[in-house]
């Protein structure tokens, strides 16, 4: 005898419920779009003990008649879809005819439903598959959908449920990912009894973020737009210093849809990269709008993927929005200081960063300071400020015209008198002193910053190094010769990564003769590169490349190499600069493209504006 038998379709709607119901987060997520798809202009979500009791999901959409009130759960019952043509076009959230089949499968639910012009409501019972008659009942026009016990029959897949805290943790990512994408549906979130979230119809998506996240996420978001060959972008973009360990924070909608892409994470990392440090993962929300046809959505049960006609365009076009809207924006830092009424608590990570950042910048101040105690101690005492011979001797504070300003300020609420200046001045930076031989912390218009020396340096010279390469001749730096040459002795890997890479020393400017059979001679490097040991920079090119060249494409490897001489031809930490060489710092600050990130994405600036400081200070 045969052993293949035919599954009866019990069975095959448990199966089926396997992949599409994975936890009481998916029942939710189906309902919702349900109820989405029915036209609902009000949705209401209970849940109990984390959706193990009950998942009920009320809406005033249009309803089911009688006779579909039943049909519904039958599996691959649909009212989306009728033609094989009309799966090329889907506009609806649902279009399987499979999610309400499965929940039923797995679960006691109860359908209630009534029409808007149908006298009458009626309720349908099913408990694990077996279905009761529909029987009229009294109810407001729209559907509810109650769903209890969830695989209270399947053991094995109920052992699987976590805490009710950690499924709730589910059940609000999808409903927050309902509600960015469907800013004008008034939807309401309950557990236990209680009201998470009340979101009205017609909030901002910023509102809505800010409702869902915090105020501080939406807060510093930056908006981005455009609209070219089909395809209409809507982002909100996370600051540099919100960005985070994992990627929970970025969220992208295709006509409303969430989805995860590989094409739009990868366009979204290199748009940031080199603003972020490269673990990190910006904050993001995406809006995309594209005619149905230009994707297929009927990729995966749970419709989260899709495969794009086009991925190259999405990619390239998301891509240069966001640039785009970075690259006009002035990113530094603020400085993190506690404030005294903030209800959400940043994440441990966060803390910690910023914890060290601000110990970094109290000590050095503090030692600036204590170097500087007699004016202070003038101060303390109430002392007239020294005269203007005197405090010109000793101010550390330089005036960008090279003038140091007279006088250590004076307490008091005169702010004129304070080192900021005068109020109202334009926002370059003018006063200057450097800290610790590796700080300038330098004022402007509104408070004041202080910039890391070394990571500002190798921004300027990694900008230079790239637009040099964008507009040299041949796409080439130009070099130096040197008046010695210096030799190298090189293994036999690297006279291989000298073989392969011949291209990229040659776009580097840098020159490179047989001197022996495994020595070669430096002969001429970079000129933006005068002041590295010629040696141990060519030496450093190949571990980097020998790492790196197998899984790195070219213009990538390239920005590593241009990295990495930045780095080394940046003035360093500890290095004590001249007022010229700082303010030539300042000028180049003004002037360049993503001045306030390192090239590997570290702030090169952090601002303290006055507001928050007389915050700090109680003046406020
Ligand atoms: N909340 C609702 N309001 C009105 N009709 C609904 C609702 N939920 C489900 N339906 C009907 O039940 C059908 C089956 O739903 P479902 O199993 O989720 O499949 P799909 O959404 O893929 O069509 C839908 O096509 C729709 O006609
Ligand atoms: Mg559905």
């Amino acid at each position: 005898m045969g052993r293949i038998n035919v599954l009866d379709e019990n069975m095959v709607n448990m199966i089926a419920a396997g992949e599409v119901i994975e936890r009481p987060a998916s029942v939710v997520k189906e309902l919702l779009e349900n109820s989405i798809d029915a036209g609902a202009k009000k949705i209401t979500v209970s849940i109990e003990d984390g959706g193990r009791r009950l998942i009920s999901v009320i809406d005033d959409g249009e309803g089911m008649a009688q006779e579909d009130l039943a049909g519904a759960f039958e599996p691959h019952a649909t009212s989306k879809i009728r033609l094989r043509s009309d799966l090329e076009h889907i506009s609806t959230m649902g279009f399987r005819g499979e999610a309400l089949a499965s929940v039923a499968a797995v679960a006691q639910v109860r359908a209630v439903s009534k029409m808007k012009d149908s006298p009458e409501a009626y309720r349908i019972d099913i408990d694990c598959g077996k279905k009761a008659q529909p029987a009229p009942c009294s109810a407001d026009y729209g559907t509810t959908i109650e769903v209890r016990d969830l695989f209270y029959k399947l053991p094995a897949r109920r052992k699987f449920l976590r805490t009710a805290n950690t499924e709730m943790t589910h059940i609000i990512e999808h409903f927050t990912r309902i509600a960015l994408a469907h800013c004008s549906l008034d939807m309401t979130l309950i557990h236990n009894g209680r009201e998470l979230y009340r979101l009205l119809d017609g909030q901002s998506r910023t509102e809505r973020i800010a409702k869902l996240f915090s105020t501080q996420i939406a807060e510093g978001l930056l908006v981005a737009e455009g609209n070219e060959r089909g395809l209409e972008i809507s982002g909100l973009l996370g600051r540099p210093e919100t960005a985070r360990a994992n990627s929970k924070f970025q969220h992208f909608f295709l006509n409303q849809r969430f989805i995860r892409d590989k094409f739009i994470s990868h366009a979204i990392k290199e748009a940031y990269r080199g603003i972020i440090e490269p673990s990190k993962y910006p904050v993001v929300f995406l809006f995309l709008q594209m005619p149905c046809e230009s994707y297929d959505v009927n990729v995966h049960p749970t419709k989260i993927e899709v495969r794009f006609d086009n991925a190259n365009l999405v990619h390239s076009q998301i891509l240069a929005v966001v640039r785009q809207k970075l690259l006009s924006q002035n990113l530094d830092a603020p400085a993190q200081m506690p404030h005294p009424g903030e209800s959400v608590a940043p994440d441990k990570e966060a803390v910690q960063h910023s914890e060290i950042r601000r110990q970094r910048i109290a000590e050095a101040m503090a030692d600036f300071f204590k170097e500087h105690r007699p004016i202070q101690t003038q101060q303390q005492l109430g002392f007239a400020p020294p005269s203007a011979k005197v405090a010109r001797a000793s101010s550390p504070w330089k005036r960008k015209d090279g003038e140091s300003r007279p006088g250590w300020p004076c307490h008091g609420d005169d702010r004129a008198t304070t080192p900021f200046g005068e109020a109202g001045q334009t926002d370059a930076p003018r006063q200057f002193l450097q800290l610790h031989n590796s700080y300038i912390v330098s004022q402007i218009d509104d408070g004041f910053i202080v910039i890391d020396q070394h990571a500002l340096h190798e921004r300027i010279i990694y900008e230079d190094l790239c637009r040099r390469i964008a507009t040299g001749t041949a796409g080439k730096l130009t070099s130096q010769r040197l008046l010695i040459p210096e030799t190298i002795e090189l293994t036999d890997a690297q006279v291989e990564t000298l073989r392969t890479n011949a291209e990229l020393f040659e776009k580097l400017g840098i020159e490179l003769e047989p001197f022996g059979p495994k020595t070669i001679a430096i002969q001429a490097l970079p000129s933006l590169l005068a002041k590295v040991s010629p040696a141990e920079f060519v030496q450093e090119l190949f571990d980097l490349l020998t790492e790196k060249a197998v899984k790195l494409d070219r213009e990538r490897l390239l920005h590593e190499v241009l990295e990495m001489a930045a780095c080394k031809a940046a003035i360093k930490a500890g290095q004590k600069l001249t007022d010229g060489e700082i303010e030539k710092l300042l000028a180049e600050r003004q002037v360049i493209n993503r001045a306030s990130q390192c090239p590997h994405g570290r702030p090169t600036t952090i601002k303290f504006s006055l507001s928050e400081l007389e915050k700090q200070f109680k003046r406020k």
